[in-house]
């Protein structure tokens, strides 16, 4: 009896009481893919995104810059881009010829990939964070310390650790970094927020349903999962708690969720399951709290 009221889709009795969730940290972030084939050969490729939004891409061949959102190239006058364009050219330039003498004197082998993120975020208290984090062959390698100005080895081999000196005798581009990371990020972050806004304050709301899995056959006292499935919301922050009696259950070993997990469609989905004993008179619910 108990199973079947549960199978309904749950209706949303929490939802205006629910209190508002935390504002969130934006963030302004470059990835950077570059893989080097061989001594002559690279492919890079490039992706800005504000938030969970890609708004811009970079494919090189041309390194031209693209714009991913109808508001995307607001903010900056069509000569600002073309310097920015050249700024990025010149940086990869560099990257490539620095990339090639290291793996040339500490005999690299090819291929090999490095990914960077490279950008800063914004936190709700007004307060900024840079960073610079590069990865070799998918595992962290080094990153800025956009506070103190200077590279750290985020690997503890030889490679990581004259890369780390290497970079740090550049005093120069390290100051430059600092300024790019802590100023310009930070005025351009705050330019794409107030374009994009509508886009960044989309609203999804989501949709739970309540099952059981595997129900167990009937007269077996084993336990029951009960699954909650919230899925197509906008933006990202959810709360999901389950009620038994109307109580929430505290966290522990009844209570299991899969995190917060992308959809195609840039909304996103949470599984929340909670073990219960059958024939014990209690009821439960799922409660879903989203701005
Ligand atoms: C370098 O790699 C590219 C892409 O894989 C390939 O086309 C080219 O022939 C390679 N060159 C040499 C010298 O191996
Ligand atoms: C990086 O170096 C490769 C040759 O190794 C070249 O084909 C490519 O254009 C370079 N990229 C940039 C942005 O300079
Ligand atoms: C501002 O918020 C961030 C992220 O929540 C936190 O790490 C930082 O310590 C806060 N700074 C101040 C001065 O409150
Ligand atoms: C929680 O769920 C995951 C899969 O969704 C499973 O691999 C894991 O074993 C579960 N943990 C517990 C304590 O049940």
């Amino acid at each position: 009896m108990l199973l079947a009221l549960l199978l309904l889709p749950w209706a949303w009795g929490a939802l205006a009481a629910s209190p508002h969730l935390p504002p969130a940290s934006v963030t302004l972030r470059l990835l950077q893919t570059t893989v080097f084939h061989n001594a002559s050969s690279t492919d890079t490729v490039g992706t800005a995104l504000l938030g969970d939004l890609e708004t811009h891409s970079l494919a090189c061949g041309t390194c031209k810059i693209r714009f991913l959102q109808p508001w995307a190239q607001q903010g900056l006058t069509p000569k600002q881009w073309g310097d920015l364009e050249l700024l990025i050219h010149h940086y990869l330039f560099n990257f490539n010829r620095t990339v090639k003498r290291m793996a040339q004197q500490q005999r690299m082998g090819y291929p090999f990939v490095t990914q960077g993120s490279i950008g800063c975020e914004l936190h709700p208290n007004s307060t900024s964070r840079g960073f610079y984090d590069a990865g070799l062959n998918g595992e962290d390698f080094i990153s800025f310390d956009a506070d103190a100005g200077k590279w750290v080895a985020q690997q503890a081999d030889k490679l990581a650790l004259y890369v780390q000196d290497l970079l740090n005798q550049d005093k120069g581009t390290a100051s430059t970094l600092q300024f790019l990371l802590r100023t310009t990020c930070v005025n351009e972050l705050n330019t794409f927020a107030q374009y994009g806004r509508e886009s960044l304050e989309r609203q999804e709301k989501p949709v739970a349903v309540v099952f059981a899995r595997a129900p167990p056959p009937a007269g077996t006292p084993a336990p029951v999962l009960l699954v909650c499935r919230v899925t197509g919301f906008y933006p990202r922050p959810v709360r999901v708690a389950w009620l038994q009696d109307g109580e929430e259950v505290a966290p522990g070993g009844r209570l299991n969720s899969s995190g917060i997990l992308p959809n195609a469609d840039l909304t996103y989905q949470l599984h929340s399951s909670l073990a219960v004993e059958p024939g014990t008179g209690h009821s439960y619910a799922c409660r879903v709290q989203h701005s």
